[in-house]
């Protein structure tokens, strides 16, 4: 990835050479499928210049159709939940662990997370984020590694290269346990609003 990109110069125009380079990319399998669907890749969406990156899984349908982040039914959920702390989704970079949609909405298999990784550190090296949010089981577990639990870690801040990662539920866990997940991604995000007035407290103005 760095060595097709090193005739470029500013942070934005890396990032937009390596979101062109996701966008054809045909490492894994979800990347093939893509092309033969006639569906696009997602590399990520929002500022360039912010202390925030929030981290999903991988697209969905509706953001595969759009060539967007977050664009579907849970999207719409993290939108409110960002807007209910004050946060504009502008303000913030997003992304996913897998950039191509996982057929059937499936888990991403560890070998097309492995492939597609590396996109996401270039993507997190270039943004330089104070703070990653790691929405869901399979960003905490591919950022921070397999032997983490969300049910240990959620709510909580923790460090790490000096960046501070906070880990809470998927979006899509509301949608299908509302009753048991809401309440405490609602808190969750609470949590996360001090923590970034604390941090970060730019992002919100
Ligand atoms: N779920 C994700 O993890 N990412 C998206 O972009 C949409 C739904």
């Amino acid at each position: 990835v760095w060595s097709a990109l090193s005739a470029l110069k500013t942070q934005t125009d890396y990032l937009i050479a390596l979101q062109r380079r996701i966008g054809t990319c045909r490492l894994c399998e979800y990347g093939v499928l893509r092309d033969e669907q006639g569906m696009r890749a997602v590399p990520g969406t929002g500022s360039h210049e912010t202390p925030v990156i929030f981290i999903g899984e991988g697209p969905g349908e509706e953001e595969a159709r759009q060539g967007e982040p977050f664009v579907g039914r849970a999207g719409q959920y993290l939108t409110s939940l960002l807007n209910s702390i004050n946060l504009p989704r502008a303000r913030v970079y997003i992304t996913n662990i897998v950039k191509c949609r996982p057929p059937g909405n499936e888990t991403p298999k560890p070998e097309c997370i492995t492939a597609c990784l590396p996109y996401l550190k270039a993507q997190i090296a270039l943004v330089r984020p104070r703070v990653i949010v790691l929405l869901g089981n399979t960003a905490l577990t591919a950022v921070l590694g397999k032997e983490q639990r969300l049910q240990t870690l959620r709510g909580q801040a923790r460090q790490k290269s000096g960046i501070i990662y906070f880990v809470t539920y998927h979006p899509a866990a509301v949608l299908r346990s509302a009753n048991t997940i809401e309440p405490v991604i609602t808190r969750d995000f609470e949590t996360l609003k001090a923590l970034l007035q604390r941090y970060c407290p730019e992002v919100f103005r």
